[in-house]
């Protein structure tokens, strides 16, 4: 099966709480921690870079894969914040970690970018063509925050995940996933850099209820396409690990599953929303602490931007 072998992640050691937004902006830890779940986030300073991050993280994933970087095929970076618009974030990437002559380039899908990028790395590998496949997670979005918009600033936080798929033998690995869009909604929920945008104007711009309202059907939704389609129930699952953007949503998507507050990974208070990079972040939490053990059944789902969403189901 396709399976995860090495996971890493990092996150800068800059944070801001929520006390410290009080003192700058018209808001409150109560409201924050009411409406979002978020008590701090992690900041990145000028100088750790969207790359810097996935490059920290990487060297982590390849150590716990027992990988050399060499051994890449294919580099997947997903994320919403790259470096530049180009190169990639993933070629920028690739020179860091010294990998020469292999294929890399990143995936705009942003919360379920890190899914997007599963699919895609499970799809290659499946062709017997690669071996090793990096993908990455990763976000500095705090550099395009607008800090006068309370709505959205507060929201945010950077971190990068990484994981090294490969194809083998064993019975783990991905049993399902399920990935779907709807660009009809796009205007929701956008950071406005581009060509449709002037120079110099960028910020997030979120109309929070609308995606919040959307946010809970379609987590729900993929996380019962990812089980349909292995022919599992909700019951089976021993983890849940849902994109961390809103402590009310994983609420919602837990309770569509009918799953105990236990089988749910929650860090949404510790980091905040760093979009493509949650999931694979949670992943390196909860096997530090010894949660995630061999066997167990893991279901991730996301939602995002554009909108995308998307889910993933693994026997670990
Ligand atoms: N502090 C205090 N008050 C605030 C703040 C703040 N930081 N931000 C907004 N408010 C005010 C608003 O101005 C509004 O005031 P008004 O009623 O006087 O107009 C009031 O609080 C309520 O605002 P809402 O936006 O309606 O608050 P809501 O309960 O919807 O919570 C939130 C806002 C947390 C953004 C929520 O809508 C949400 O989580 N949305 C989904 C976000 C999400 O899931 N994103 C996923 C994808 S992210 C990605 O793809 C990168």
């Amino acid at each position: 099966m396709v399976r995860i072998i090495g996971v890493g992640s990092y996150a800068p050691e800059t944070y801001i709480t929520n006390e410290d937004f009080e003192k700058f902006m018209d808001t409150s830890d109560e409201w924050i921690t009411e409406r979002s779940g978020i008590k701090k986030r992690h900041i990145s300073p000028p100088e750790i870079t969207t790359s810097e991050i996935a490059y920290r993280a990487s060297l982590r994933a390849l150590d716990m894969a027992g990988i050399s970087a060499e051994d890449l095929d294919l580099i997947l970076v997903a994320t919403s914040s790259p470096d530049s618009l180009t190169p990639s974030t993933a070629c920028i990437l690739s020179a860091k970690l010294g990998v020469k002559h292999k294929p890399c380039f990143d995936i705009s899908a942003a919360c379920p970018g890190f899914i997007y990028g599963v699919e895609i790395a499970r799809g290659l590998l499946k062709t017997g063509d690669y071996k090793y496949i990096l993908v990455v997670g990763v976000e500095s979005g705090t550099k395009f925050i607008d800090w006068n918009d309370r709505s959205t600033a507060v929201l945010f936080g950077d971190a990068g995940g990484a994981c090294i798929l490969t194809q083998d033998e064993t019975d783990r690995g991905i049993l399902s996933t399920f990935i779907s869009g709807d660009g009809y909604l796009a205007e929701l929920l956008k950071i406005e850099v581009g060509t449709a945008y002037p120079v110099g104007s960028w910020g997030v711009r979120m109309k929070g209820r609308e995606v919040f309202r959307n946010a809970v059907v379609q987590m729900g939704e993929a996380a019962i396409k990812a089980l349909e389609k292995a022919n599992l129930k909700p019951e089976e699952i021993d983890w849940l690990i849902p994109h961390q953007a809103n402590l009310r949503i994983i609420e919602a998507t837990r309770e569509r599953l009918g799953l105990p507050r236990e089988k749910v990974y929650v860090n949404i208070d510790e980091y905040g929303n760093t979009s493509a990079a949650s999931i694979p972040v949670a992943l390196e939490e909860m096997l530090d602490k010894g949660l995630l053990k061999d066997g167990n059944v893991v279901l991730c789902v996301s939602f995002g931007a554009g909108f995308t969403w998307g889910s993933l189901l693994m026997k670990w």
